[in-house]
């Protein structure tokens, strides 16, 4: 292997140079091996990219689940422009600009009844340790400070900070960085009885009586919140099992524990509905949210909560000119993204983007269930447009085959997201049948490519 792109590839090298590649550690990424091989985009349209080679790739994550919308929509483009002209950047401590609050009020009325109060971030795991924060802050508030503990699910992604990697389930992202939050795990929900289930799982409600064992465990005297994905995404799809999630809130109601759902992923329209909760019929005491809300195009995070705990600071704030919350961004409710966010959210509504999810999400289903039986599956999951296919590993090493299946379709034109052993498919809400017909497609060839490639 060449040790740089300007060996490989000549257009490219004329766009970075060796310098600016090495300067950029990139996230989440095998950095050694991107810089040999970059895959650059350069422009987005629609449900596709542009590459740096001039190549159109079809956006099979919608960015980073991200984009529903599909990219470079002009109403978003105008809302920004124009924010940024009139107001560029306002403090928000102390002091507001009128979009954030128009925001808040379309978060709470796109969001489950319950939910009344929006808190602004930057990024979903912003919003996640926000999320902590209020739970602890919250039971302190009711003089129950023991109540500390949180409990998360293995195989549950919350993101990268300190809170969300200790609640989190995913043991590569935590082995480097020692001890954070005090954190336990229930179990994650993929059972063999379950494989290539279509939607929610039969199995599974019963895992969520694990829960109750650590509360016994651990007592819930000393138990702040349980945080769980409703549906977890960056695990691989994983759909919760019927009646599991109504079974979590029934336990966090017996024993007086604050639920969190992470709709990071879920939130506005993936699942067919504009949120998991919505979806999957249980309101969560805590809701995070992000990607979905600007359409990928500014960085904001939002947190979303019941009354009682917004009301539970207020009332012990003090003097009313005291901070009732110490917490905050700089970037917090940025004018410019809460301008996106409006936009986004305007344009999401309009076109019924989660009905469409909806409306396609049985042609989407049959779709990616076609790949049973193609080389190296072991299991597929979906629902509304999100799937994830789990492929056998090389011995020893879960990982590789997902990533050399990634780039095989990105060469065929097609942009999928490889995670643990799995790959990831979550189109653009605004993805034609065609389109769905020619990812899955895409996939299919790519899997039989690799599988004629080792012989
Ligand atoms: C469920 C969930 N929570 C939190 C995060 C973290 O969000 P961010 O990368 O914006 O910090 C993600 C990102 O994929 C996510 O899927």
């Amino acid at each position: 292997m060449p040790d740089t792109m300007d060996d490989t590839t000549p257009a490219l090298a004329q766009l970075l140079s060796a310098e600016e590649l090495k300067a950029h550690w990139m996230p989440f990424t095998g950095n050694r091996q991107f810089k040999r091989d970059p895959r650059l985009m350069v422009a987005g349209r629609g449900a596709y990219y542009t590459t740096a080679d001039g190549r159109r790739v079809f956006d099979g994550l919608s960015g980073l689940w991200t984009c529903g919308l599909g990219h470079g929509r002009e109403e978003i483009t105008a809302a920004v422009s124009k924010q940024m002209a009139e107001l560029d950047y306002s403090p928000g401590f102390q002091y507001g600009h009128p979009l954030s609050f128009k925001l808040a009020h379309k978060v709470v009325q796109l969001t489950p009844p319950g939910l009344e109060h929006v808190f602004f971030t930057d990024s979903g795991s912003e919003s996640i340790d926000t999320a902590l924060k209020m739970a602890r802050g919250y039971w302190r508030s009711k003089g129950k400070p023991g109540k500390a503990k949180f409990i998360g699910r293995v195989k549950g992604y919350h993101g990268v900070n300190y809170g969300g990697v200790g609640v989190g389930g995913i043991g590569f992202n935590r082995k480097l960085f020692g001890q954070s939050v005090d954190a336990d795990h229930i179990p994650h929900t993929v059972l063999p009885e379950n494989s290539f289930s279509r939607g929610m799982p039969d199995n599974g409600a019963h895992l969520a009586n694990e829960l109750e064992e650590l509360v016994l465990l651990h007592d819930a005297s000393n138990i702040a919140a349980v945080v769980v994905e409703p549906l977890s995404g960056t695990a691989g799809v994983l759909p919760p099992p019927k009646g599991y999630l109504n079974r979590l809130r029934e336990i966090c109601d017996k024993y007086d524990l604050l639920l969190i759902f992470d709709e990071v992923i879920t939130g506005f329209g993936r699942m067919g509905s504009l949120t998991g909760a919505e979806e999957f019929g249980v309101t969560p005491d805590i809701m995070t949210m992000a990607k979905q809300i600007t359409n990928g195009t500014q960085p904001l995070g939002a947190v979303v909560t019941r009354p009682m705990i917004y009301e539970a600071f207020i009332d012990q704030g003090g003097p009313d000119y005291m901070v009732e919350f110490p917490h905050g961004y700089t970037y917090s409710a940025h004018p410019v993204a809460c301008a996106a966010g409006l936009a986004a959210l305007d344009l999401l509504v309009k076109e019924e983007l989660p009905q469409r999810v909806k409306a396609l999400s049985g042609k989407f289903e049959a779709a990616v269930h076609s790949l049973k039986g193609s080389p190296f599956v072991t299991d597929i999951r979906n629902y509304g447009f999100a799937a994830g296919l789990s492929l056998e590993h090389y011995p020893g090493e879960p990982l590789r085959r997902p990533f050399e299946l990634g780039v095989k379709c990105f060469e065929k034109g097609f942009y999928v997201r490889w995670g643990a052993d799995t790959i990831q498919l979550a189109p653009p809400f605004i993805t034609t049948e065609a389109e769905i017909d020619s990812l899955v497609n895409g996939v299919g060839e790519a899997l039989h490519e690799l599988a004629r490639s080792i012989g």
